[in-house]
């Protein structure tokens, strides 16, 4: 079963895999770059074809703006099966933006460090890797130097997102109450993700106008940080992002050891590092809920509901052993029942679940994956091989899709884009460990 379903895994990557180096999350709906679907996707590709994973990562960060900012999609090409592409974004607007390739203005999850780090994990030939990695390692701490400098705005180690699309968890019922206070115009346009998916497993197009709305609002001001913290209707500290800063800046901090030479660079990011534990442990953790929760820096309030998101800290060993165990029961409690598979992107007890639609239920094999090592981390370890073995399961029973339905017993639980790559690369990661 895993030699054949490895096999599989490997031919959607290689299928999604494109002549300008670079990996597409999947065919039609998803047609260029992404920033962290990159990142996973390298992991599953350093396990066959290591020159393809350093590629994947090359690119995206050949995408880099001058000011150390890496966008969320890059287009390498014209591709008229997406929506909202180039011209919409319009990254030209920006005084610092690649002159090379035209992207959005917005960024997405910071997993390039610890991508890195996995890749000199899987990597056999070590010192070729770390050949790699010297050269490109200083493009990603550029990228963190960026963060701390452009959007840490209450100087308090947490960087935040101006736009749903930055989180990664694009149409999570978080943003439910934000929308609320926002009355965009209602935009002319044509959808084209809901062409390629049912539009029950996607976002409505109200919130589409909405999603527009902030990158208005963006290029209005030229992509101007400064700005947009001042302006955008959208200002959030969301707890998957900064844990994902956080475990990049570790593996940042341990491949600049190895490197040597490095002390100036270490000693920054030992900063930064210390600052940030403290301030999500200060401000992102909801005693009542026993979880971390998103934070409203508009309305300046916590978000407080569990999504799959609020378990990433574990990944990043932010919380203590103490509060792993809290954190921990809580998942269970909600999310954990033996009729669920593992592990819902929101809270299935809440009235805003829905096990179809994107991001505002189904189960992600990315953040599964984050799980696994995070429960790992915090030696959950039977716990750990119940994710692992229902994302395997998921993907055995219904095939490499964007997302799943959390239920146990649904026929055809498999939604979104079909032949997903990260859902392929993580596969393999999972199967290999
Ligand atoms: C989309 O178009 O839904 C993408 O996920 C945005 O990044």
């Amino acid at each position: 079963m895993k030699e054949r379903l490895i096999s599989q895994a490997i031919n959607v990557l290689e299928e999604n895999f494109q002549p300008g180096g670079f990996t597409i999350p999947c065919k039609g709906l998803y047609p260029f770059q992404w920033k962290w679907d990159s990142g996973f996707i390298a992991i599953g590709q350093a396990y066959y074809d290591v020159s393809k994973a350093k590629q994947e990562i090359a690119t995206l960060l050949d995408a880099q703006w001058d000011n150390g900012f890496i966008p969320h999609i890059v287009f390498h090409n014209e591709s008229d099966t997406y929506f909202p592409g180039a011209d919409v974004h319009r990254s030209d607007l920006s005084p610092v933006s690649s002159k090379k390739y035209k992207s959005t203005g917005m960024t997405q999850p910071p997993v390039t460090g610890f991508v890195l780090e996995e890749m000199y994990r899987i990597a056999k030939d070590k010192e070729d890797m770390f050949g790699y990695i010297k050269s490109q390692i200083d493009k990603v701490y550029d990228n963190h130097k960026y963060f701390y400098k452009n959007r840490d705005v209450n100087d308090e180690g947490l960087v935040f997102i101006y736009h749903n699309w930055e989180s990664g968890t694009d149409n999570s019922p978080i943003w439910d109450d934000i929308w609320e206070t926002m009355n965009p115009p209602e935009y002319t346009f044509e959808r084209r993700d809901t062409t390629h998916v049912d539009a029950s497993q996607r976002p409505s197009k109200r919130e589409y106008d909405h999603y527009l709305y902030i990158i208005e609002i963006a290029k209005e001001n030229n992509y101007n940080d400064a700005k947009i913290a001042e302006l955008s209707p959208f200002l959030v500290l969301d707890p998957l992002f900064n844990a994902m800063l956080i475990r990049s800046n570790q593996a940042l901090i341990n491949l600049y050891t190895l490197i040597g030479d490095n002390d100036d660079k270490i000693a920054q990011l030992v900063k930064w590092q210390v600052k940030s534990i403290k301030g999500f442990n200060k401000k992102l953790w909801d005693k009542n809920l026993g979880a971390y929760v998103h934070y409203d820096l508009r309305s300046d309030e916590p978000i407080s509901f569990v999504t799959s998101s609020s378990f990433s800290p574990l990944f990043a060993n932010i919380p203590s052993k103490e509060r792993a165990d809290i954190l921990i029961n809580t998942m269970m409690t909600k999310f954990g029942g033996e009729d669920k598979y593992l592990c819902a992107s929101f809270d299935p007890e809440s009235d805003r679940f829905d096990p179809k639609k994107y991001w505002r239920g189904p189960v992600w094999i990315n953040m599964n994956w984050i799980l696994f090592y995070g429960l790992k981390n915090y030696d959950y370890n039977n716990l750990a091989e119940r994710v692992k073995d229902d994302s395997v399961e998921l993907i055995e029973k219904f095939g490499f899709y964007e997302y799943f339905n959390c239920k146990k017993g649904t026929e055809d639980a498999g939604y979104g884009g079909g032949n997903f790559s990260w859902s392929a690369a993580l596969l393999i990661d999972f199967l290999n460990n």
